[in-house]
């Protein structure tokens, strides 16, 4: 349940990369979850903090909850933000990181081999990928997946996808190459529109914990 007293926050967290590269951040600052995430089916964690709670969730539903005031903080990739719409939330801090690129990638030549008709796009970001090509002026069919994008073009699924980069080794080890650089990805802190009224000195301590200049340093 939503706790609404002012000194009380809920930060919602994805299991996974963004929660490995913020618990040393939280740990930096003295917080420690009451149990170790990654070996607890537990979805909701106290933390030695009194102030401070984390939810684990998947990356994709961090803005809905956030959004909804189920979580007055949370900490997603700017993927997940953009096409999530993001209007709804205050977006305070780049974490600067879970860096990566939001590109499209193929088989070489894919995107001239596809001139003539529609380009097919495989891929997870479907409102983000839409809104690209729509900028581009470039017609498209958009086939939604939930992972593995590198697979679409190897069986024909699709003539491109819209998928995150880092190191290009996903990429590489099946034969595929980058395209356009859609955007440049870091994780951001979000906040939910009351609680920043109603908490505000709270989350103003969270944000410094987190070590606002620190942060744009890692960001930049
Ligand atoms: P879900 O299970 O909800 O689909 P996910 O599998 O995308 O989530 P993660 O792989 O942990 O979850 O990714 C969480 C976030 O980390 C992404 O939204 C993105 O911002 C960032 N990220 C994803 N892949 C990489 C990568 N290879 N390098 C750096 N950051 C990444
Ligand atoms: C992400 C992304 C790419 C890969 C890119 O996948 O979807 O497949 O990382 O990273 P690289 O350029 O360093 O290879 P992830 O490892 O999260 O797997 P998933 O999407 O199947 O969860």
């Amino acid at each position: 349940m939503t706790d609404t007293r002012p000194d009380r926050l809920t930060l919602a967290l994805s299991k996974g990369r963004i929660l490995d590269a913020t618990l040393p951040l939280l740990a930096a600052a003295g917080i420690t979850p009451e149990v170790d995430p990654d070996s607890s089916r537990k979805l909701v964690f106290e933390t030695n903090h009194p102030g401070l709670r984390l939810l684990v969730i998947r990356a994709s539903d961090v803005p809905t909850f956030v959004a909804y005031g189920a979580a007055d903080i949370g900490i997603a990739g700017k993927d997940v933000l953009i096409e999530h719409g993001g209007a709804d939330l205050y977006e305070p801090l780049d974490l600067g990181i879970a860096k990566c690129r939001l590109m499209t990638a193929g088989l070489p030549g894919a995107m001239e081999a596809a001139s003539h008709r529609p380009l097919r796009v495989a891929t997870k970001y479907v409102e983000t990928t839409r809104a690209h090509f729509a900028r581009l002026g470039r017609q498209v069919e958009i086939i939604k997946l939930y992972g593995s994008m590198e697979l679409a073009p190897i069986v024909g699924l699709a003539d491109v996808i819209v998928d995150l980069v880092d190191s290009g080794n996903t990429l590489r080890a099946n034969g595929l190459e980058p395209f356009d650089l859609i955007e440049q990805i870091s994780a951001r802190l979000v906040v939910n529109k009351a609680a920043q009224k109603m908490k505000h000195a709270a989350i103003d301590e969270l944000i410094d914990l987190f070590g606002g200049p620190a942060a744009q340093q890692r960001a930049s």
